[in-house]
């Protein structure tokens, strides 16, 4: 079994590992300690590793208990491509190319809400703008008791990007995507996360559009004082980008945000995985504009 090292990077979430070798299949000990340490930490950075799509696609599935069926993808070039997209501000077609994105799960509006996401450096001239990652489910653990008493019950209902206005003030330099059908989800602030089974603080700057039946100044200013916990520095981890870089997150239990990325600064291209891969319809594609440059 591959011996592994892991460091902290915050009390409440999140770890870096050492001595992973990027190949298909891996032996059964190191899934095993991975598989554990993602439910239990949510967040896993490796630092610059040789990894090439397949890699990265296969060990996105194992994490959420899909290796199986990836595992014989993994080894053929053929299907992988498929799946391959980039998070760029150079890449023609490049996902959010410039902008500064604030605290989401992507597709958090939806029922099918992606489990995990990945980023692998694929091009990372310095400086580089970093993304910052919370725990949800750290900040449910850490709730203050009037806090926890307040959201007893209640929902909160998601939806796209309808809350930019809200929650930006004004900074022109926030992405908005906008997507051609409306969708929204109903859940409860305290969501039982599928796979582990522990609750999380289930609200977001970006997607999160109201608190269900409460009068709209109220409701928001109970949103103002959840983010305010959840979004404490102290439950934050920053990463900043090397070339090489392999960072996967559980998408239910962490959001993730970044900085104003800019189409002219140095080149940021980060080859994005989703778990399990999407089934996207056209309409349900964002499109990107800046707040300044909204209609
Ligand atoms: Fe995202």
């Amino acid at each position: 079994m591959t011996k592994l090292e892991i460091k902290e990077l915050n009390p409440g979430f999140g770890v870096e590992v050492s001595g992973i070798k990027p190949i298909v299949p891996l032996d059964e000990g190191t899934i095993t300690e991975l598989r554990n340490l993602f439910d239990d930490k949510g967040l896993i950075v490796i630092r610059e590793l040789d990894a090439d799509l397949a890699f990265q696609n296969y060990l996105s599935q194992l994490l959420i208990g899909n290796d199986k069926i990836v595992e014989a993808d993994a080894q053929t070039d053929s299907k992988a491509p498929a799946r391959e997209m980039f998070v760029s501000n150079k890449r023609e077609n490049g996902g959010a190319p410039y902008g500064r994105l604030l605290f989401h799960s992507d597709r958090m509006w939806s029922p099918q809400v992606f489990r995990l996401l990945s980023l692998y450096g694929v091009e990372v001239a310095q400086p580089s703008v970093p993304t910052l990652f919370v725990s949800a489910q750290n900040a449910w653990k850490t709730l203050p008791e009037d806090l926890h008493a307040e959201v007893e019950g209640l929902f909160a209902v998601h939806g796209h990007d309808a809350t930019y206005e809200n929650r930006s003030g004004d900074d022109g330099e926030v992405l908005v995507s906008t997507f051609e059908q409306d969708e929204t989800v109903k859940l409860p602030l305290g969501f039982t996360h599928p796979r582990t089974g522990k609750t999380i603080l289930y609200i977001s700057e970006m997607f999160t559009q109201r608190i269900d039946g409460m009068p709209h100044d109220e409701g928001e200013d109970l949103l103002r004082r959840l983010f305010g916990h959840l979004y404490a520095e102290g439950n934050i981890v920053t990463h900043h980008w090397r070339k090489g870089d392999l960072v996967l997150w559980d998408n239910i239990a962490l959001q993730h945000a970044r900085p104003n990325v800019s189409l002219e600064g140095p080149p940021r291209t980060l080859r994005k995985v989703f778990g399990p891969p999407p089934q996207i319809t056209l309409s349900q594609r964002p499109k990107f504009q800046k707040i300044g440059s909204a209609q």
